[in-house]
């Protein structure tokens, strides 16, 4: 009896599909990205960030031990998983570039050479580079926007439309654009 009632559950969540007009709800997207151009997506990892509201500085990686050497010792405040990137340089991704400013404190990312070309030549040095990002918006990625206060000399990195829109809205920060293009930090977004 009760196989019986489960069948025709089954049966009755089928009947809207059976009956639908053929090229509507059977149009589903399955297209997936393919390793040749996506490289392996299942290998992206969190890249986390941290804030110090005594620096005024966003630290990103994708490092754990980075992170928690800057929360423990330096007192910065972990901020969650800003995005989905490698660690490693998978197919069609390019390295997201750390420089650190360590005199004013100020954490500095960058996919373009020539950006960081200028960051050396104003007396940025090289990080740790642990990221790895698409330079166009390919395999379902989205655009990583970079903010820059010039007062704090403060950079900052979000996904977020909304959050991007709400600094704009404040005079102190200014749009820098889109750094590269990273995976949602929610996996299933
Ligand atoms: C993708 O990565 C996962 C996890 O590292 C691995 O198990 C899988 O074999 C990889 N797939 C390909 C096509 O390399």
């Amino acid at each position: 009896m009760q196989s019986f009632l489960f069948l025709i559950g089954v049966l009755q969540l089928l009947a809207p599909v059976r009956g639908s007009p053929s090229g509507t709800s059977q149009n589903i997207d399955i297209t997936r990205p393919s390793p040749a151009t996506c490289g392996n997506t299942s290998d992206a990892v969190p890249l986390y960030s941290a804030n110090s509201a005594t620096y005024l500085d966003n630290f990103y990686s994708t490092t754990i031990s980075q992170i928690t050497a800057v929360v423990g010792a330096q007192g910065y405040t972990f901020q969650g998983v800003a995005a989905r990137v490698f660690n490693t340089q998978e197919t069609s991704t390019v390295p997201l570039f750390h420089l650190f400013q360590n005199v004013v404190i100020d954490s500095f990312y960058t996919t373009s050479a020539t950006e960081r070309a200028q960051a050396l030549q104003n007396g940025y040095i090289v990080g740790g580079t642990d990221a790895y990002v698409y330079p166009s918006q390919i395999c379902g990625s989205i655009p990583f926007y970079r903010l820059y206060n010039s007062g704090a000399t403060e950079h900052f990195m979000t996904t977020s439309a909304d959050v991007r829109a709400s600094l704009l809205a404040s005079s102190a920060w200014a749009d820098q654009g889109i750094v590269g293009y990273v995976l949602d930090a929610n996996p299933c977004a």
